[in-house]
């Protein structure tokens, strides 16, 4: 195991990605963790960057223990400096600011001070990095050599003459250092000699362990699915942890893609066993979504009359647990939050985690006095989706778009109703079905017809026919911030369109939207 202890950096997580990535499992503590009560000796210690500067008073600092642990340590940026600062103390700050690409030139050692050159080992001479940080060394510090320099920084890469310390100005973590996970694999691997045999199975072992330990042999855990992947990813494992002592709610709101609620209710309890209540709500929300055209009320409505819904539901099962002979009472809540999710990472000033708001469920775990359970919290996207497929989920459903809360009330522009919701459904159906047949669907990030307001004149035979107008959109997008339109080639549109003249009643036009985000949004309100 490596030790990554965290100056609050906005990149420390992607330490921990990287040695998953290479297979290598690690933990990431606050870097105040005291190292008596670790109970485990790491293998190495990587120290991360950090908004801080080492000269101040207020500024964090390593359990000087970690220096007696004869392990290997590797400072980054912040970490270059506490290392610097244990090893003299008087090096002086870098008063500029560098912030971008640099050009990192490798320098090579022979003889006997050859080893100090491993961080480097199989990298050319120069490479490209990415730098992100106010101090920097201006001095050497005591017993540590230079192995690496970029015009600015005289002391990008040091390493220590005799221990195995080495530090680096830059950060090898980000994909703007291309080169950068080789630097953390020879730390790592060759350095620190940890073990490459960290997979998905293995995480996924931990965290039921973890999940089983924390919940106690009676506790029992609440949680909501949406049918999206995460939600039925954290559900699937909480079911391999604690079987129905999970009790999963899903509140079908009417306003989802079409037969999607009965797929989900099939796949979660037929396919994976989980412990699944379906709450079918649709009359509710559509009638209380009647005449209402503005989309912020919309999303309140929803957003509101699911907590509703959700907190009766959550009380009958409550309820019943109370009375259940094998089981204590409910007393965790399932959060199927990632780690974007998670703004800010753990500060050593604690942890700081805010959720989004549209992945909360109001003030529930509060109000029902239930603790947070967040299996997913450590994890990116495209491990999610790794850890679906290895507990056994379809692969439609971990490669499944993403699908907003409010469901088609935000892509029915202007009032809700049900023949809209029917036309919208249809749409959506025929267009993603050609996208499947087509082999794009995994090509593209998001797709979906949305219905706008108003209607447009159209022939149906010799009929004049005045029918609603339907919008595809589909869009290409890493994070969701930014997004372009996908370029469909050939007859793929018209192929769409034609089937929805065809087979959804009222439909006079089909638009495809081209509008990037900025300066639209991907959804249509
Ligand atoms: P926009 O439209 O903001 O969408 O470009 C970005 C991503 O967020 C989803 N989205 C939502 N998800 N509640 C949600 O749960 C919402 O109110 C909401 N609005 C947008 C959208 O589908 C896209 O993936």
């Amino acid at each position: 195991t490596i030790l990554v202890l965290d100056f609050g950096s906005q990149y420390t997580h992607l330490i921990t990605r990287r040695l998953r990535e290479l297979n290598i499992y690690s933990e990431m503590l606050p870097c105040t963790q005291k190292l008596a009560e670790l109970g485990w000796k790491p293998k190495g210690v990587i120290l991360s960057g950090g908004p801080y500067s080492v000269y101040a008073d207020d500024a964090p600092h390593v359990d000087p223990e970690v220096f007696k642990l004869e392990v290997p340590i590797l400072g980054i940026c912040y970490g270059l400096q506490e290392l610097a600062w244990h090893h003299g103390r008087n090096v002086a700050a870098g008063a500029k600011r560098e912030y971008g690409h640099a050009a990192l030139q490798i320098q090579r050692h022979s003889g006997t001070q050859a080893h100090v050159d491993r961080l480097f080992e199989g990298l050319q001479d120069d490479m490209e990095v990415w730098m992100s940080h106010g101090d920097k060394l201006s001095q050497m510090p005591a017993g540590f050599l230079t192995v690496a320099t970029t015009p600015n920084a005289p002391y990008a890469g040091v390493a220590h003459a005799d221990k195995e310390y080495y530090g680096i100005q830059f950060h090898p973590e980000v994909t703007h250092t291309p080169l950068g996970t080789q630097v953390i694999k020879n730390f790592a691997v060759n350095i620190c000699h940890a073990r490459q045999g960290w997979t998905m199975e293995a995480f996924v072992d931990k965290e039921i362990a973890r999940i089983r330990k924390l919940v106690g042999d009676d506790g029992q855990v609440l949680g909501a699915v949406s049918g999206g992947v995460d939600s039925t990813v954290a559900a699937k494992l909480m079911h391999e942890a604690i079987g129905d002592r999970f009790h999963a709610v899903m509140v079908d709101n009417g306003l989802l893609r079409r037969d999607e609620a009965a797929q989900v209710k099939a796949t979660l309890t037929k396919g994976l066993n989980v412990n699944l209540t379906v709450v079918d709500a649709s009359a509710k929300f559509l009638a209380l979504l009647k005449d209402v055209a503005d989309p912020e009320q919309k999303r309140k409505i929803i957003g509101n009359t699911f907590i509703d819904i959700f907190e009766a539901e959550a009380t009958k099962i409550a309820k019943a647990a109370e009375n259940s002979p094998r089981a204590g009472p409910i007393n965790f809540f399932l959060q199927g939050t990632l780690y974007p999710d998670v703004i800010e990472s753990i500060s050593f000033k604690g942890p700081s985690a805010t959720i989004k708001t549209h992945h909360n469920v109001g003030g529930l775990p509060e109000k029902m006095q239930l603790q947070l359970i967040e299996p997913l919290r450590e994890l990116f996207k495209d491990e999610v989706r790794a850890m679906g497929t290895n507990l056994g989920i379809p692969s439609e459903l971990v490669w499944r778009h993403p699908f907003p809360g409010p469901g088609l009330a935000i892509r029915i522009i202007g009032s809700v109703t049900p023949e809209k919701v029917r036309v919208v459904q249809a749409a959506d159906q025929i267009f993603i079905e050609e996208i499947r047949a087509a082999g794009l669907y995994r090509a593209i990030s998001q797709a979906f017809a949305a219905l706008m307001e108003g209607k447009a004149v159209g022939v149906v035979g010799d009929q004049r026919l005045h029918g609603w107008i339907i919008a595809l959109r589909a869009v290409v997008t890493t994070d969701f911030m930014t997004a372009d339109a996908f370029e469909f080639g050939g007859e793929f549109l018209k192929r769409v369109k034609n089937r929805i003249g065809n087979e959804v009643e009222g439909v006079a036009r089909v638009l495809y939207e081209i509008t990037s985000k900025p300066p639209a949004t991907i959804e249509f309100e």
